[in-house]
């Protein structure tokens, strides 16, 4: 596998005046990797005053954090260390590459979809580069699964989307609902020490991007509202809600898929019920994991500009939810 993997999706034929990002063609030292890691951590706009949602500041200046918090590591280079037969055994085993694999190939074309109809330029830069970023992933993931013989079943073709919107705020919501989870997860395979730290450290950046994408994405939302003329704000609205209904219904484990064979793929949509045990030996209660996912989520969040919006759903109803749970000290199991 070579570099040119990054160009099966060129992200320039959906958008033409998109400027690939240029990635230093070795590993960078320690010192440049922990300042590109404060980087994509922490940002505050230069801009005075608030920045209103919907109005040109905030437009300007979402784009702006968005640009200027990329990370330029190159998959290439990344490390994959050797891992003790038990440790690839456990990686190899979670249910989760397939799915990994093809939602970062389906967000990377909706979301060049999306980008490729907005009219302003620099939304249509952040997009195109959160596509770009998504493919980025695509092929994180693909040298993991080489380097450690993980098998995945055929990719299914991926279709480009006829309602670009409807596509995009499914992919934009399912950001937000997975990265809330995922964060409180990696944290939990972090601890368990059950991973080396080098795996930990290859993931890190991938796992901040996906804070950087929701971040960008609720702030799209919040532009994309106030520019609607109110009959279309409603249907937008009502778009909305269909999508978090057809996140749930996909959530529920209602969703099949069929990979280029034709044969049933069962996804396990909730990963995360399961995923705990699976990343550590600790058996961390439901409630704990959730507070878990909250903190992680406010501590990645953290160095943003708080005059950015955040998604605010997922915490909420998090929040919401633990309040009829009983605080009960989880149990250690072996
Ligand atoms: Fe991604
Ligand atoms: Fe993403």
């Amino acid at each position: 596998m070579n570099d040119q993997v990054l160009d099966t999706f060129d992200t320039a034929q959906l958008i033409p005046d998109f400027n690939a990002p240029q990635l230093p063609s070795e590993r960078p030292d320690h010192a440049t990797l922990h300042a590109a890691e404060h980087n994509t951590r922490h940002w505050t706009s230069r801009e005075s005053g608030p920045l209103t949602p919907g109005s040109d500041a905030h437009r300007r200046e979402t784009c702006r954090m968005f640009r200027e918090t990329f990370n330029p590591y190159r998959p290439s280079v990344l490390e994959w260390p050797k891992l003790e037969p038990e440790a690839l055994k456990r990686i190899v085993e979670l249910p989760i590459w397939d799915i990994a694999v093809q939602t970062e190939g389906k967000a990377r074309l909706r979301m060049a979809a999306y980008a490729a109809t907005i009219d302003d330029p620099d939304m249509r830069a952040a997009l195109a580069l959160n596509a770009w970023e998504e493919n980025r992933h695509k092929e994180v993931l693909s040298r993991m699964v080489q380097a450690y013989g993980i098998a995945l079943a055929s990719e299914p073709p991926y279709e480009f989307p006829k309602d670009a919107e409807w596509a995009y705020l499914v992919t934009g919501y399912s950001e937000c609902v997975d990265s809330f989870f995922a964060f409180g997860l990696f944290e939990v395979a972090k601890r368990s020490g059950l991973f080396p730290p080098e795996l930990i450290d290859t993931f890190e950046p991938v796992m901040q991007e996906e804070c950087r994408h929701i971040l960008l994405f609720a702030n799209w939302v919040a532009w994309h509202r106030t520019r609607l003329s109110w009959w279309r704000r409603v249907l937008f609205e009502l778009k909305v809600v269909r999508v978090w209904m057809f996140l749930g219904w996909e959530r529920i484990g209602l969703a099949r898929s069929m990979d280029a064979e034709g044969n049933e793929q069962e996804h396990d949509n909730n990963f995360t019920v399961n995923g705990a045990q699976s990343v550590s030996d600790v058996d961390l209660s439901v409630p704990d994991l959730m507070r878990l996912c909250l903190a992680e989520n406010d501590r990645r969040f953290a160095g943003y500009d708080t005059r950015l919006l955040r998604p605010e759903t997922m915490p909420k109803l998090v929040r919401f939810a633990l309040r009829f749970m009983r605080k009960k000290p989880s149990t250690q199991s072996s």
